[in-house]
């Protein structure tokens, strides 16, 4: 047998339901906030993320799948969605045309990671990108959309963890002291921390091993102490907007993000509803990406956000059916056209879900079926009635029936 692969997840219908009614909620929500859908290919030149995400990061390293295609050329599925929504950017020139541009975007990303509750290696993010404004504003605007998209969805125990990386040579300065501080150690760390802390050392920031975050905690230079004071103002005006929406956040002066295209603002949205995986969404300023990858010296920010991770934190039933108004018992196989042509009036004049059975079960099983489907309403289509040019309607709820003129159905349901 032929199965799925490990990290990879088939959703059926009734899963599809909760994801459908994640994807309506947010499309509204986007829109009344200005920003418009963004679809870009899930596939695009390794070099595309190698040069944003960073080839130092674990993203980059070790878990983007890539391939060499029939031309030779370097393909990747896409690891994340910002890189390809700054190259699609660059590609139409469209700070020539706006000039600020807010999208969002749903669709899969691929990290082959090591799959575990809330950890896919297919998995789905939705996000927004605001490209043109360097202002706190902006960023507060972006922290504020993430923390009401997950009070709209009813999540409590939410945390926003914020910091600042500073701008210009900042992160490669603090690197550089980082590691200074942190190499005497070196028998302390394992074999992955000490490749960090020679390659990409802001990430031993986000070490999960006990040991070492004692070790970070006691002798790793403060950032904060690094950035200039724009980049302070900067934060402090982010800040004091987010305190007078009265969203509450935490400065964690450890937040790097595993990401290097990072500038100023940082954050994350994490939950204690969720297990190890605690992140439901993380983002920040990436004011050089757009000129690095290509463009023009413009500002961004945004963020990304895991649907797997938004569906555990709601904690939905995931054993919903399609909503079923009437169901026709469609017994006398001669008069299958008609039972087709009913359910259309239906469907057309009154906009009712209307399910037909096409298995040729007996009347007993399609009422059984019709039950389980959570029917409204049932039409049988008898010979006895059909040869009065009637049907049967049963009111599921009530238990009662009556025989109605194939003509009078509609006006029937209208009245119902
Ligand atoms: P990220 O932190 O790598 O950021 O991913 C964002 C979110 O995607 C995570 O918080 C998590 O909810 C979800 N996620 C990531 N990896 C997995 C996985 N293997 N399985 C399930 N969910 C996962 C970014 O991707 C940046 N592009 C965010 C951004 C946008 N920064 C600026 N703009």
């Amino acid at each position: 047998m032929i199965k799925n692969i490990k990290g990879t997840k088939d959703l059926l219908p009734n899963a599809m339901l909760n994801i459908l009614d994640i994807e309506r909620h947010l499309n509204i929500f986007m829109n009344i906030h200005g920003y418009g859908e963004i679809r870009t290919p899930i596939f695009e030149s390794t070099e595309l993320f190698s040069r944003s995400v960073g080839e130092h990061t674990d993203i980059v390293n070790k878990e983007m799948y890539t391939w060499v295609d029939q031309n030779k050329q370097s393909l990747t599925l896409r690891p994340e969605m910002t890189a390809s929504v700054v190259r699609s950017y660059i590609q139409k020139q469209l700070w020539k045309t706006e000039p600020i541009s807010k999208f969002y975007y749903i669709g899969p990303s691929f990290r082959r990671e090591r799959p575990q509750k809330g950890r896919l290696r297919q998995f789905h993010q939705f996000g927004i990108e605001a490209i043109g404004s360097p202002n706190p504003e902006q960023d507060a605007e972006v922290i504020s959309m993430a923390y009401n998209i997950y009070k709209m969805f009813g999540i409590d125990n939410l945390e926003i963890k914020i910091n600042s990386l500073g701008s210009g040579n900042i992160r490669k300065k603090y690197g550089i002291d980082l590691r200074d501080s942190l190499i005497k150690f070196k028998n302390e760390f394992n074999e992955s921390e000490l490749i960090r802390l020679e390659k990409n050392p802001l990430r031993i920031l986000d070490s999960k091993n006990k040991k070492t975050q004692k070790i970070v905690n006691e002798n790793a230079p403060n950032i904060f102490d690094y950035i200039s004071d724009e980049d302070n103002q900067h934060f402090n005006d982010v800040i004091n907007i987010l305190d007078q929406l009265k969203i509450t956040y935490t400065h964690d002066q450890k937040l790097v993000r595993g990401l290097d295209y990072y500038t100023k603002t940082v954050f994350e949205v994490t939950s204690s509803n969720l297990g190890a995986q605690d992140a439901l969404c993380g983002g920040g300023r990436y004011n050089n990406l757009v000129k690095e990858l290509g463009g023009e010296n413009i500002p961004a920010i945004g963020f990304a956000a895991g649907v797997e991770r938004l569906l555990l934190a709601m904690n939905l039933e995931d054993n919903r059916t399609i909503d079923t108004d009437v169901y026709i018992v469609n017994i006398e196989k001669q008069y299958t056209a008609k039972a087709m042509q009913i359910a259309d009036l239906l469907r057309k004049e009154l906009g009712v879900a209307v399910y037909i059975d096409s298995l040729r079960r007996s009347i007993k099983s399609q009422m059984r079926h019709a039950n389980k489907m959570n029917a409204k309403f049932t039409i049988i289509l008898d010979l006895e009635n059909l040869k009065k040019d009637k049907v049967l309607i049963k009111n599921m709820n009530e238990n009662k029936q009556e025989s109605i003129l194939i003509n009078n159905i509609v006006s029937y349901f209208e009245s119902e």
